[in-house]
């Protein structure tokens, strides 16, 4: 297996964007990207895509075949990768195992969602959760992830004031991100007071309904240099499956797949949590980034809300979480979601993340899952190539 590197990253901005077609959106990240890479277009071998449902929120399925023939790439294969909110992560993952291989020497991997074109998304969205048993009894994700918040608040002591800080310190990340869906300041206060969607969750809990596209280019980490000054490199890439209800779980506060990641991703690179100068979770609801942050392994189990009250994930604390504002606060196109947390991340490692900088970031990482887990996808990432 060769070495790889990430030479291009961009993000659309996201948000409710009325004036783009879902089409507009990715050709907009991958054309950014590869602008920012430094190859021509001739160059790329393949390209894959997240996505989790154009399906049912644009009507539009063939989408690998829409998007090379939309963007110029024809004849280039696109493939597109579906693990509903971890699509854009497997994406990326694909990318590097095509590269890693010796198959491809140039990759683009995007992701995109165009969720605000449909009435009520949620029916859509709970698709990704177990249709026989879960779905179609009623359960919607805001609902599964208040019964994981409950056991969580049952079994830890923690708090409701704790998750609100969970959104509190995105949003407080976000306001630094000219990409951002919601680039502004909230309070735990206004958390606990906003409208509750699934008790104890309330709106300012929640990630987005999101329309938005993120891409990257990958190469073999030898020839990185040929192209940009700033190559990122792969540590590691890990991917993890887990039951996909709840009810089949040993427990509801644990994400096996989250755990397995990490740990293959860090046996992988050698590396620790010690060593993680910043790291992009995955909190499609607050609960979701303190169970990140246990999983990942930052804290120990039953300890997230605790460290996220002392401040231990806002950007110079401990370890900082979502210097992008996260889910919650950035946006959640659920395929794009994956490649925008590693185009944060390199951002990050580059020097390149504006006010939203983390001082010498050197390493970083990405967790990223479908689901209420039913796939994670991690990833590590470092500046430099040993
Ligand atoms: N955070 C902050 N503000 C939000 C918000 C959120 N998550 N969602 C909506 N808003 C704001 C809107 O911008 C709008 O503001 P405005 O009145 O100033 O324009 C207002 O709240 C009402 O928006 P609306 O679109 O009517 O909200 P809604 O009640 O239809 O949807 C949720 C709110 C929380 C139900 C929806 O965002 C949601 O389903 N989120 C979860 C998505 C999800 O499950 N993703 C997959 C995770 S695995």
């Amino acid at each position: 297996m060769r070495d790889v590197a990430i030479i291009g990253v961009s993000q659309t901005k996201f948000g409710e964007l009325w004036d783009a077609s879902f089409r507009k959106l990715v050709a907009e990240a991958g054309l950014k990207a590869i602008e920012d890479s430094g190859i021509e277009g001739d160059d790329i071998d393949s390209m894959f895509v997240g996505n989790m449902t154009a399906g049912l929120f644009v009507q539009q399925e063939h989408i690998a075949s829409l998007i090379s023939d939309h963007i110029g790439l024809n004849p280039t294969p696109c493939t597109r990768v579906e693990a509903a909110c971890a699509s854009g992560g497997l994406a990326v993952r694909q990318g590097i195992m095509a590269v890693a291989s010796g198959m491809n020497d140039i990759v683009v991997s995007a992701g995109v969602e165009k969720m605000t074109d449909v009435v009520d998304p949620t029916p859509a969205i709970a698709t990704a959760s177990d249709q026989e048993w879960e779905a179609q009894q009623g359960a919607t994700f805001p609902s599964l992830y208040a019964m994981m918040a409950r056991r969580h608040m049952y079994e830890y002591g923690t708090t409701r004031e704790q998750l609100a800080q969970f959104s509190v310190v995105n949003h407080k990340n976000a306001k630094n991100n000219p990409n951002a869906q919601y680039p502004f300041e909230i309070s735990v206060d206004k958390v606990l007071n906003a409208s509750v969607v699934a008790d104890p969750l309330t709106l300012l809990d929640c990630s987005p309904v999101s329309d938005g596209a993120a891409a990257v280019v990958i190469c073999p980490a030898e020839d990185a240099k040929k192209y940009t000054d700033t190559p990122i490199y792969v540590k590691a890439s890990a991917q993890a499956s887990g039951s996909i209800a709840l009810h089949d779980r040993k427990s509801i506060t644990t994400i096996e797949s989250t755990k397995v990641a990490a740990k293959k991703a860090f046996d992988i690179s050698g590396l620790t949590n010690k060593d993680i100068d910043a790291v992009e979770v995955h909190d499609c609801f607050s609960i979701n980034g303190i169970l990140a942050i246990e999983d990942l392994g930052f804290v120990k189990k039953g300890e997230g809300g605790k460290a996220v009250e002392e401040g231990q994930t806002e950007r110079d604390g401990d370890f900082p979480v979502n210097p992008s504002g996260g889910l919650k606060a950035r946006g959640h196109p659920l395929g794009a979601t994956g490649i925008a947390q590693v185009a944060e991340i390199v951002w990050q490692l580059r020097g390149e993340a504006g006010k939203r900088q983390i001082d010498g970031a050197e390493i970083g990482m990405t967790q990223n899952i479908g689901g209420t887990g039913g796939t994670a996808a991690v990833h590590i990432l470092g500046r430099d190539k040993n």
